[in-house]
């Protein structure tokens, strides 16, 4: 199923409530949300009281990136507040496996994303237990960057190692870059969840920016 994940980091932070309604409105299928430190990312954007507080104007699900350098440390925080899908780094100093098996059990869904250097094949030994993999298309951190296209092998690779172990319900997300020009190469690898930043918030009918993505993905 192709998803179109809007990144709420070009937003109005100023009037949230209004942005997610018009994301609501216009067919945006989840929000995506982007927790940076400072440390594991040189930017800093918002954190947990603020997810809390915009969680009721919207029935959307919440996509919460993670760029965090101790997700399992501030996972409770996360899934107070009514996150539907919490991603973190493979690269993060927390235990991998701890932190997939800790959202588990929250009951959340767990993501697992890679940074565009680190290999694909970090991911494998948890395949069975996530909802989704993110493949970032840029350096997290910052939004409006140019997308690397020399990451399509990396999706290839996984939808292939997906096929060869039966699993059918993997998402595979990317981040960075997403415009109405890459989300057909970003679709054609084998991504099916899109987020998109600043190309979609461009478009003052985001309605129609949202569905000619997602006609744009299907080819
Ligand atoms: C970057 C973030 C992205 C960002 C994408 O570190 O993870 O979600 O908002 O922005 P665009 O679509 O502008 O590249
Ligand atoms: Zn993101």
């Amino acid at each position: 199923m192709l998803l179109i994940s809007p990144s709420i980091l070009s937003a109005d932070y100023g009037n949230l409530e209004r942005e997610l309604r018009r994301l609501t409105e216009a067919g945006a299928d989840m929000v995506h949300i982007d927790v940076m430190d400072g440390h594991f990312v040189p930017n800093i954007t918002l954190g947990a009281p603020v997810i809390r507080c915009i969680r009721g104007v919207t029935k959307l699900p919440f996509d919460v990136h993670l760029m965090i350098s101790e997700p399992l440390s501030h996972l409770p925080d996360f899934v107070e507040t009514g996150a539907d899908r919490i991603t973190f780094h493979v690269e993060s100093e927390s235990d991998t496996g701890e932190t997939v098996d800790a959202i588990l059990a929250s009951g959340r869904q767990a993501g697992l994303a890679v940074k565009p250097a680190t290999p694909i094949e970090t991911v494998y030994p948890y395949l069975d237990k996530l909802a989704m993999v993110l493949v970032m298309t840029v350096e997290p951190g910052f939004g409006g960057q140019s997308f690397m296209a020399d990451m399509m092998p990396k999706i290839e690779k996984l939808r292939d190692e997906c096929a060869r172990r039966g699993i059918t319900d993997l998402d595979i997300q990317v981040d960075g870059g997403i415009t109405a020009q890459t989300i057909p190469i970003a679709a054609k690898a084998g991504a099916n969840v899109f987020v998109s930043g600043s190309a979609l918030f461009a478009n003052a009918d985001l309605g129609a920016a949202i569905a000619r993505f997602k006609a744009l993905a299907a080819g």
